[in-house]
């Protein structure tokens, strides 16, 4: 069980806002070690697996289609406590909920194109980083 590292994405409306490397670079200014990051674009059919715990939600369909209209980049992250201090980091899910200072109170556009992703658990941070890293050297 991995209990100091969390995974992220930074989505396809940050991504295309150019926002990339002013949120990395306060991922690392908050203590954040990137171990492993790739850029992508997921199809709509992997978006849907990627948020299938999400399947039965009235959001679904429009985040699979959100989150496969552009590149993202799917990055692991160390730290101690990672998981809980990472969702400080990024705020509420709703920017106009997020709290000052947060990336996505900074970078958010709306509750679906919310600039970034993190996981909720040391479980689904395990379950999330595979299917982005699943057979890559991490160090
Ligand atoms: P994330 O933290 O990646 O987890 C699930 C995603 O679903 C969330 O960020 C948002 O992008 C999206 N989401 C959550 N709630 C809503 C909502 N009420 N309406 C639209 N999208 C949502």
């Amino acid at each position: 069980m991995i209990t100091n590292r969390t995974f992220t994405i930074i989505k396809p409306d940050a991504v295309e806002a150019g926002s990339s490397g002013a949120i990395l670079k306060m991922i690392e200014e908050a203590g954040f070690r990137i171990v492993a990051m790739r850029m992508t674009k997921l199809s709509p059919e992997r978006a849907g697996e990627f948020y299938a715990v999400h399947k039965e939600r009235p959001f679904y369909k429009g985040l699979c289609t959100y989150m496969s209209s552009g590149r993202i980049i799917a990055a692991i992250l160390e730290k101690e406590n990672a998981v809980a201090d990472f969702r400080k980091l990024i705020g509420a899910t709703d920017p106009a909920l997020a709290e000052e200072g947060t990336i996505r109170k900074l970078f958010a556009k709306s509750i679906e194109a919310n600039a970034i992703h993190g996981s909720d658990s040391d479980e689904s941070a395990a379950i999330e980083s595979n299917f982005f890293f699943a057979g890559m050297d991490i160090f």
